[in-house]
C-alpha cells in the first residue's frame, strides 16, 4: 500500500470522468492513499465545482479534453511517467441521450473507451477498471441480476447500455483489467438538477425544498442503491490497491439488497421533515421493474461487501445537500 512521501508520488493513476459525480470521489480517495492523479474531463456532464477539494492537491494533474482525442493516455504518462492504473469512467451518461443521439454515444462510450483500453494494455499498465453498469442487462427479469445474465443475445434498452456491455465483454475476453457492473449510486455531489438526474437526488433536492416528491409510476420498481464512497472502494479494490491483487473479468457491484421507490420516498420525506403528499406521475418509458445485484463473485474475488445502509448513506447525502443549499 502506497504511502504519503514524495517518493510514492511516482505511482499513478489516470482518473477519466475525473470532475463527475463518483469520478471526484474517486479522484479524491486516489489521492488520499499517496498515490498521484492525473484527471480528464471536459465537463460535458462533470463540473469543476467537483474538483474544488483537490484541484489544488500537488498529486493531481489535469487535462481538458474529451477522451475521444487519441493521445490522452499518452499524454498522462508524459505528465506522470509512474503512470501503472487507469480507472475509465468518462461517458455519456443520459440514457435519453443515447438513444437520441447513438452514433456519438457508441463513438464515446465504446470506441473511445476500447481504444484507451488497448493502449493500456500495449504498455503494460498494471491495472484497467471500466466503469460498467446494471443498464447492460437491458430487460431482464431474472433476479438477482448475475453477472452471467448479460451475453451476446442480451437485448439492452439503450446504447448507452450497449455500449458498456460492449466495452465489458471487450475487458473480460483480453483478460487483463476488470468491468466493474454498478447498480444505482447516489450520495454527495450527484447532480439532481437534470431531469434524468438519479431519483435519490431529485427526492433530496425536493424533499428539501417542501415540494412533493415525485413518483413515477406506483412506486412499487425497486433498485439496488448503492453509496458513492462503497463504489469508490470496489475501483480501489479492483484495482489491486487494497487487500487483494488486481482483479480480471467482471463484477456487480451493488449492496445484494432491494429497495422499492415507495419506500426510498419515505425515507427522505422523513429526513428531509417534508410533508408534501406524493406526487404520482406517469411511468417513465423504458423503466425497469425491479434491478437487485448478485453480488457474490466480487465478494468471493475482492472480499468486497457495501459498509454503507441506505439509512446512512441517505442521512449523509441529506446532511450534504443542506450544507449545500446553506452556502449557496
Ligand atoms: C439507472 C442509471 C442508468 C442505467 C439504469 C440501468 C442512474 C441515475 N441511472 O437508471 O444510467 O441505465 O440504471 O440499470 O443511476 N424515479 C421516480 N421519480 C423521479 C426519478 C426517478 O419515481 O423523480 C424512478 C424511476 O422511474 C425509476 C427509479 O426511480 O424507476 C430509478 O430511477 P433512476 O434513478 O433514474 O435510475 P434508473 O432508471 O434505475
Amino acid at each position: 500500500m502506497p504511502g504519503s512521501s514524495a517518493k510514492d508520488l511516482k505511482t499513478a493513476c489516470l482518473v477519466t470522468g475525473c470532475a463527475g459525480f463518483v469520478g471526484s470521489h474517486l479522484t479524491e480517495a486516489l489521492l488520499g492513499l499517496g498515490l498521484a492523479v492525473v484527471g480528464v474531463d471536459n465537463f460535458f456532464s462533470g463540473h469543476r465545482r467537483n474538483m474544488a477539494g483537490f484541484e489544488a492537491h500537488p498529486g493531481f494533474s489535469f487535462l481538458e479534453k474529451n477522451i475521444l482525442e487519441p493521445e490522452i493516455l499518452a499524454r498522462a504518462v508524459d505528465i506522470r511517467p509512474g503512470l501503472a492504473h487507469v480507472f475509465h469512467l468518462a461517458a455519456i451518461v443520459s440514457v435519453p441521450y443515447s438513444l437520441a443521439h447513438p452514433d456519438e454515444v457508441m463513438a464515446v462510450n465504446h470506441q473511445a473507451s476500447v481504444d484507451l483500453f488497448d493502449q493500456a494494455r500495449a504498455r503494460g499498465l498494471a491495472s484497467f477498471v471500466f466503469a460498467g453498469s446494471a443498464a447492460e442487462y437491458g430487460d431482464c427479469e431474472s433476479m438477482p441480476l448475475a453477472e452471467s445474465d448479460a451475453g451476446p443475445n442480451t437485448r439492452q434498452t439503450s446504447p448507452y447500455g450497449r455500449a458498456k456491455y460492449l466495452c465489458s465483454r471487450h475487458v473480460e475476453q483480453a483478460g487483463f483489467g476488470s468491468s466493474l457492473r454498478f447498480f444505482n449510486i447516489y450520495g454527495p455531489r450527484q447532480d439532481p438538477e437534470s431531469p434524468y438526474s438519479g431519483v435519490v437526488s431529485r427526492f433530496i433536492d425536493q424533499g428539501l425544498s417542501g415540494r412533493p416528491l415525485t413518483v413515477f409510476g406506483d412506486g412499487g420498481q425497486s433498485r439496488d442503491f448503492l453509496f458513492v464512497r462503497d463504489s469508490v472502494r470496489a475501483y480501489v479494490a479492483a484495482a489491486g490497491l487494497g487487500r487483494v491483487p488486481v482483479l480480471s473479468g467482471v463484477f456487480n457491484v451493488g449492496t445484494g439488497t432491494s429497495t422499492t421507490i415507495l419506500g426510498l420516498a419515505e425515507a427522505v420525506r422523513r429526513l428531509t421533515k417534508n410533508r408534501a403528499p406524493l406526487s404520482f406521475l406517469p411511468q417513465r418509458e423504458g423503466d425497469v421493474r425491479r434491478s437487485l445485484a448478485e453480488v457474490s463473485r466480487f465478494e468471493r474475488a475482492a472480499g468486497f461487501k457495501a459498509q454503507t445502509g441506505l439509512d446512512k448513506g441517505l442521512a449523509r447525502t441529506v446532511a450534504w445537500a443542506r450544507a449545500q443549499r446553506g452556502s449557496a
